[in-house]
């Protein structure tokens, strides 16, 4: 990897895989797993070759002890391609997920094919927003997920039949994952200045009620992306590929259109 902070430790990837066609890896946000894409499988299988791992520390892949640089990540993305000798794939990413497909598109432009960035944004953390991701580190390690569970689903979303099975999605998380994760985002770089570098297609999904990213982050990004697109989905929080999985599988079919 290009520039960017290494981590030391491998780890292979859990990953589940569906269909053929053109490689379309899907990553998940924080902390969540690959089970968030579910719903669009229905819309999308049969229209591409479908992958959806867990992160490192996240779902089904192993945890490493330490900060999980948003570089290392995407390594480890590009790892699990080799892997299954794929050169090139278009990348999805969700929230944190989309953090991981920017870093990856920065390390590796020759092996993106689109991108879609869902509920996601470019800027690094304030340092308010810095300082409260590195507290909550240390609590997750000292107490566990539960008070993450309790907080965080009335954030991520509006539909409140979503609520229960989110909690239960964040309560399997693994503490040294969601360490891990938060300090790397917390360390993350502003890529902002950057989208003008990725020159492939890239739709920018965005859920209208998302009270996590501002739509106008949205908009800027739409700006920035040499050959970006904007769909907002009107009833949608910051998971639009569970709220509105059909919209958003349109999106996104449009995207492996133009590929
Ligand atoms: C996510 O959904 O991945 C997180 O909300 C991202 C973040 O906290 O910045």
């Amino acid at each position: 990897m290009k520039e960017l902070k290494k981590m030391d430790e491998k780890v292979q990837l859990y990953f589940e895989e569906y269909g053929k066609g053109t490689p379309v890896v899907f990553v998940h946000g924080f902390p969540l797993d690959h089970t968030i894409w579910y719903p669009l499988l229905p819309f999308l299988q049969g229209k591409a070759r479908l992958i959806l791992p867990d992160l490192r520390g996240h779902g089904k892949s192993p945890a490493t002890k330490g900060g999980y640089d948003m570089g290392a990540l995407a390594d480890d993305i590009k790892d699990m391609l080799d892997g299954l000798n794929i050169r090139q794939a278009v990348l999805v990413g969700h929230s944190m997920g989309g953090y991981v497909s920017l870093a990856f598109a920065r390390c590796y432009p020759e092996r993106l094919l689109g991108l879609a960035l869902v509920a996601s944004h470019a800027a690094a953390d304030t340092p308010e927003r810095r300082q409260g991701r590195l507290q909550t580190a240390g609590e997750v390690e000292r107490r566990g997920v539960k008070s993450l569970a309790r907080t965080m689903p009335e954030k991520l979303t509006a539909h409140p039949e979503l609520i229960e099975p989110l909690r239960r999605l964040i309560l399997q998380a693994n503490p040294a994952g969601v360490a891990g994760a938060l300090r790397g985002m917390a360390d993350r770089e502003d890529m902002t200045r950057r989208l003008s570098e990725i020159n492939v297609p890239a739709v920018i999904i965005a859920g209208a009620q998302d009270s996590l990213i501002p739509l106008e982050k949205s908009k800027e990004m739409e700006r920035l992306l040499p050959r970006g697109w904007l769909v907002e989905v009107p009833g949608a929080g910051h998971l639009p590929m569970m709220e509105a999985p059909e919209m958003v599988a349109e999106a996104l079919q449009r995207l492996f259109e133009k590929i």
